[in-house]
């Protein structure tokens, strides 16, 4: 299953990622691999064409085709300044966000949903997931997941319980999974860069730009209860801020559904 890496040389303008990323055929978790692997540099990216255990969100299944998806890690360890993972959630967010914006039509619509959705076209197309690992009562490494669904057919997400998509799906055409990924590297780059000089704040106010559902009438689900109110943006340290009937809440875990959407879908 998990096969030699094959080498692959970028060459994008990067300065905190690695430029050669380590490719597999088949691996059972690129997060897993990244968690589990000792000695390898900070910005460190594994790609793999399939994954036999891919992780989602509460240890949920991630599904996908092979050679269909971009599913890839990046590694972030202790020589780095690392900050609280929620944050690498958004900025992977922001960065697939930017990096799609910059190939898709501008007819296609691009959003973001709390706390680790990209959406095109209100579905999902990418899902993030941060792990660390703890050593000694603080962070020795965090590694930052991403499932972007590229050239799966539209068939492949029948059935499926989330309400999700790939860009072929939505536009009718192949992408090149290479385009796609350098841009979505580039984009995560820069904006490492910019939570290094600048600090969370940016890359909250960049989420927050990118997310259509603030402002909204929400439902959120934290596991042992579901909360209505109006999605009211970001805390500093990226809780989800709900203006509920008996007052303000805050969330850091839970399943977000947009409400009005669930309207549409009703009535449709
Ligand atoms: C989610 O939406 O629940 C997060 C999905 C994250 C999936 C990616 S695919 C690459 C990386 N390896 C994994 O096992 N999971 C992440």
């Amino acid at each position: 299953m998990e096969t030699t890496a094959n080498n692959i040389k970028l060459t994008i303008d990067l300065k905190v990622l690695q430029h050669t990323i380590l490719h597999y055929k088949t691996i059972d978790s690129t997060n897993r691999f990244l968690l589990d692997a000792e000695d390898l540099r900070n910005g460190t990216v594994v790609l793999a064409d399939d994954q036999t255990a891919g992780r989602g969100r509460f240890n949920r299944v991630w599904q996908s085709l092979p050679e269909k998806a971009l599913l890839f890690s990046i590694l972030l360890n202790k020589f780095y300044n690392l900050r609280t993972p929620a944050v690498y959630t958004f900025l992977a967010a922001v960065g697939v966000y930017r990096g799609l914006r910059k190939i898709l039509p501008a007819s296609i619509n691009l959003s973001l949903k709390w706390p680790n959705d990209v959406l095109l076209n209100g579905k999902k197309v990418c899902g993030i997931l941060v792990q660390g690992k703890i050593a000694g009562g603080c962070y020795e490494k965090l590694v930052i997941g991403i499932g972007l669904n590229v050239n799966q057919p539209p068939q492949f997400f029948v059935d499926k319980l989330e309400r999700a998509t790939s860009l072929a799906a939505e536009t009718g055409v192949e992408w090149n999974r290479d385009e796609v990924l350098n841009h979505a590297l580039t984009a995560i780059d820069h904006l490492l860069i910019v939570l290094q000089e600048s600090g969370e704040r940016p890359i909250i106010v960049m989420w927050q730009d990118a997310c259509e559902s603030i402002g909204q009438e929400i439902a959120i689900d934290d596991g042992k209860k579901v909360y209505r109110g109006i999605f009211d943006g970001l805390s500093e340290d990226g809780g989800l801020r709900l203006q509920t009937k008996s007052g303000p809440m805050q969330f850091y875990a839970g399943d977000v559904t947009v409400l009005k959407e669930q309207n549409n879908a009703v009535s449709d």
